[in-house]
């Protein structure tokens, strides 16, 4: 089994292998950013690289950030202790191209590092392209060979992602895992989607546009690639459970707050103490 660390250092060692540089976590409180007040994604810190404001020192970069959500745009707080898979805090692994790369080299590297260097079988992936992507949608069977009723067209804003009510944003394409049939839930657009049978386990957003707090939005200098890819959820589906709850990185706390309070179910409140230890 690879742990939590060892799952970390692989994401980050493929991508150093491709030319990416590796960027160590910012501090959760954004440094220069008003408009937020905790990091949330892998992106913020490299909001001025997308915006053209400042030059990054790479053209690709790839990192493993702390974010917390619990408030604002991205807000995970209610549904923590009751799924599978959210937290308020969680790390987020990234690969991001300034101006590089564009939609074939995100999902290129997406799909190598899941099946080759993760050796996810195929079958067990699929994905979301914004319901006007038509260019997201071939690549995906061009380059991963995936059928057409695996490739899943989304028109709501699950597939259009953005910073907050202001900041870099465009179409993205979401990857699913499928924990298999004995859990509950649906594929993404089903009904039931919210359920936690298919979980996205990484988000690549093709960032193309800039929005102003007055409702406008212009071109980014040069589209871009931003990517997310929750740490715990993928050590989920390497270290072969369901729960994020259950990774090494959580056993032992929930071990433990359950001998604090001398047994119990494995209950949400256990959950929530891990969380928000
Ligand atoms: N910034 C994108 C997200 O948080 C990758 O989902």
């Amino acid at each position: 089994m690879q742990s939590l660390n060892e799952i970390r250092s692989a994401f980050l060692g493929y991508f150093e292998k491709n030319d990416h540089l590796i960027i160590p976590s910012a501090p959760l409180v954004p440094q220069n950013d008003p408009t937020l007040l905790f990091v949330n994604a892998g992106m913020v810190p490299f909001k001025n690289y997308f915006t053209g404001a400042e030059t990054p020192p790479s053209p690709r970069a790839a990192s493993s950030q702390k974010s917390v959500r619990a408030g604002g745009k991205h807000n995970d707080l209610d549904n923590v202790g009751y799924t599978a898979r959210h937290h308020t805090f969680f790390e987020m692994l990234g690969n991001f191209s300034f101006g590089d790369y564009f939609k074939a080299g995100a999902i290129e590297h997406a799909w190598t590092l899941l099946t080759k260097e993760f050796k996810i079988p195929a079958e067990k992936l699929c994905v979301t392209v914004y319901h006007t992507d038509d260019e997201a949608a071939e690549l995906w069977k061009k380059i991963a060979g995936l059928p057409d009723e695996k490739i899943i067209r989304i028109a709501t804003n699950d597939n259009f992602w953005s910073m907050g009510d202001t900041g870099p944003c465009g179409p993205c394409s979401e990857i699913f895992y499928d924990h298999g049939p004995h859990i509950a839930g649906g594929p993404p657009g089903s009904p039931d989607e919210d359920g936690d049978r298919f979980v996205e386990i990484w988000n690549l957003v093709f960032m193309q546009f800039e929005q102003f707090a007055d409702g406008t939005r212009r071109d980014l200098p040069k589209p871009q690639i931003d990517t997310g890819m929750g740490l715990e959820r993928i050590a989920a589906v390497l270290q072969g459970v369901h729960d994020n709850y259950d990774i090494d990185l959580f056993r032992t706390l929930i071990a433990a707050s359950k001998e604090l309070v001398g047994g119990g179910s494995n209950g949400p409140s256990h959950r929530v103490i891990a969380d928000h230890l």
